[in-house]
């Protein structure tokens, strides 16, 4: 069955009214931050394309629906039927990586930050924006609707601990870029120096 994040006008329409608030500016602050070549990460209906220098973004989404939906926003950008964790893009073919609500998405976060890592030339930055799993007893609240609302939204997770993740899979968190607000974050990343960039095996660059 579809979810929110599969109905791409429903989605639109939902954030459109979301993006009024902090998550507009925050959107902005994404994109805004984007150097060089760059990869805007389950892209969804494409609300980050616009906000990119024409000609320097490719995008990626596992869903056909929301791709013919960011065409019609973004109708120059490349864009690619592909999953976060088998990206079909070279190592270091890109400076910036765009998360924008995607980590709480993906099935297997550890080999969708393996991958980020690969294909981010060195010097280069992973910046995202997220919901994350709250403190007490808003973690808990978000622990007991997690089965529901990814359900409903087609693959969202309420409640990962994504920093941990980022951390875990040898991403180093640049604390001046970083904001928090309630369960939302904001941050940008770069791979640890000696964190693992390979692809996964049986994988081939093209
Ligand atoms: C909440 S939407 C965010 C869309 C867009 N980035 C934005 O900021 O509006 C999450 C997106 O992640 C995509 N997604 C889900 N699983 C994914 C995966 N494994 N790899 C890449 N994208 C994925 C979904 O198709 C959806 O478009």
């Amino acid at each position: 069955m579809r979810g929110l994040e599969q109905i791409p006008w429903l989605y639109d329409l939902g954030l459109a009214l979301l993006e009024h608030g902090q998550l507009g500016r925050w959107r902005a602050w994404l994109a805004g931050g984007a150097r060089g070549r760059t990869l805007d990460l389950g892209t969804g209906t494409g609300r980050n394309l616009p906000l990119l220098p024409r000609g320097a973004a490719v995008a990626v989404d596992p869903h056909r629906a929301n791709l013919a939906r960011a065409r019609r926003r973004a109708p120059q950008a490349p864009l690619v039927l592909a999953r976060a964790e088998a990206l079909p893009f070279r190592d270091g073919a890109f400076d910036t990586v765009l998360s924008g609500l995607v980590l709480c998405s993906v099935r297997d976060v550890p080999a969708a930050l393996g991958e980020v890592q690969r294909v981010l030339a060195p010097g280069g930055t992973l910046r995202a924006i997220e919901h994350v799993r709250g403190d007490r007893a808003v973690g808990a609240l978000q622990d007991r609707l997690q089965p529901a609302w990814t359900a409903i939204t087609g693959g969202c997770h309420p409640n990962r601990e994504t920093e941990r993740a980022l951390r875990e899979a040898g991403l180093e968190i640049d604390a001046a870029s970083r904001e928090a607000r309630g369960v939302m974050r904001r941050l940008e990343a770069r791979p640890r120096e000696g964190s693992l960039r390979t692809a996964p095996a049986g994988r081939h660059d093209p």
